[in-house]
């Protein structure tokens, strides 16, 4: 059985950067608070018009598509992972097949938010390693700034997040020195609304958010967005903070050790880690947690925030242009959030 390689990948930053500082018009916040809390100094956001999810995810490929050294019209397939789409329906995966002329191929959305490029790029291995598809685009994109609660109530989400895209073409190799050796996807719904957004959704309470939607007015037609909804600003995403961050240090280091004990390696063999980029913070105490040097590990979430499915893509691509990840590296990628969702990647450059 063929493994999958990442024969090409791409990256997209909307041009647009947004300080710490700039925050503070709209919030009361800090530059120290959030670099002392997250290690953010900065973030980008996407065009409020000319960019959607779908655009900067068409970018990211385009890229991806052309170092893979192939054409939008090879493309056999689409993953396409993102929490924050055009449309609540359909997904971005068609959207994009449309704006690339693609062939009418299949086209599937993931929404699993931070892990979601885990996942994307899990589903796409299996469907190369079957032999059923030979070319296949994975991407992760975001455009959170369309939909953040900017003013002080909604504050500990709101600094956090960042727009981008990321993307990889993934293709069948025989070379025993490359591909992905294997993923491992966890989930645990016990938690699902420690870090959600509720609404739009058809919960109509039944999962005890009461107090967050108050839909006791509401007429049938009106439950799925109501007024009362957008006026007391509950269509925002809600975080307990600390509750998820007490997770994602733990399940972090378990998710990494699976991959690396399923392959026979310890942590001192990974040439580099991706963590997605959730908190600089996080990514530390993983980092020593697993004994790992600061050249074992790769953060960017200073520039960027936390892009959700977009930031293990946008990450992997930035150190490999820097020249960070050569042929033949021991590359483990790993992502934890809302779901609560983890998951982890182990793959030789
Ligand atoms: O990628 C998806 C997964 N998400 C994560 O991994 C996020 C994990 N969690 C975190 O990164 C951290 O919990 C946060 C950075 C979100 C928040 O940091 P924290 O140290 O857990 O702060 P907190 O929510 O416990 O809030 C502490 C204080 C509160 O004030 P009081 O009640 O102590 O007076 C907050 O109101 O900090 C306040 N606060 C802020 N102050 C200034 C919350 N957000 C801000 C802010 N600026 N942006």
């Amino acid at each position: 059985m063929p493994r999958s390689k990442i024969a090409g990948i791409g990256k997209y930053i909307p041009e647009r950067t947004v300080t710490n500082q700039d925050l503070t018009q709209y919030m009361e916040t800090s530059d120290e608070w959030i670099q002392e809390r997250t290690g953010i100094k900065e973030r980008h956001y996407a065009h409020r018009t000319d960019e959607t999810t779908t655009t900067m995810g068409v970018e990211a490929a385009k890229i991806a598509i052309e170092r893979a050294g192939t054409t939008a019209e090879e493309i056999d397939f689409i993953v396409f992972a993102t929490l924050s789409p055009d449309y609540y329906f359909p997904g971005c995966g068609v959207m994009l097949q449309r704006a690339l002329k693609m062939k009418e191929i299949g086209a599937l959305d993931v929404r699993n938010q931070c892990s979601g490029f885990l996942y994307a790029l899990s589903v796409a291995d299996q469907f190369i390693k079957t032999g059923m598809y030979k070319n296949i685009l994975v991407v992760g994109s975001e455009k959170h700034s369309f939909g953040l609660d900017f003013s002080t109530r909604g504050r500990n989400i709101s600094v956090i997040f960042g727009d981008g895209a990321g993307a990889v073409v993934l293709q069948p190799t025989d070379e025993k020195d490359q591909g992905i050796l294997s993923t491992h996807l966890h989930s645990d719904g016990e938690s699902a609304e420690i870090l959600a957004m509720y609404n739009p959704g058809t919960h109509a309470n039944h999962w005890g958010t009461k107090d967050y939607a108050d839909f006791d007015d509401a007429p049938i037609a009106q439950m799925f967005m109501s007024h009362a909804m957008i006026d007391n600003a509950q269509n925002f995403p809600y975080m307990d903070g600390q509750a998820v961050f007490k997770k994602a240090v733990v399940k972090f280091p378990e998710v990494i050790m699976e991959a690396l004990q399923a392959n026979g390696y310890q942590a001192s063999d990974i040439h580099m880690l991706i963590p997605h980029q959730a908190n600089l913070r996080i990514s530390q105490f993983v980092q020593h947690k697993l004994k790992l040097s600061d050249e074992q590990v790769y953060n960017n979430i200073q520039h960027y925030g936390n892009t959700t499915a977009a930031s293990v893509p946008i990450a992997l691509c930035e150190a490999w242009e820097k020249g960070l990840i050569s042929r033949g590296d021991l590359v483990c990628l790993a992502a934890f959030g809302s779901g609560f969702t983890w998951a982890s990647a182990l793959l030789k450059w």
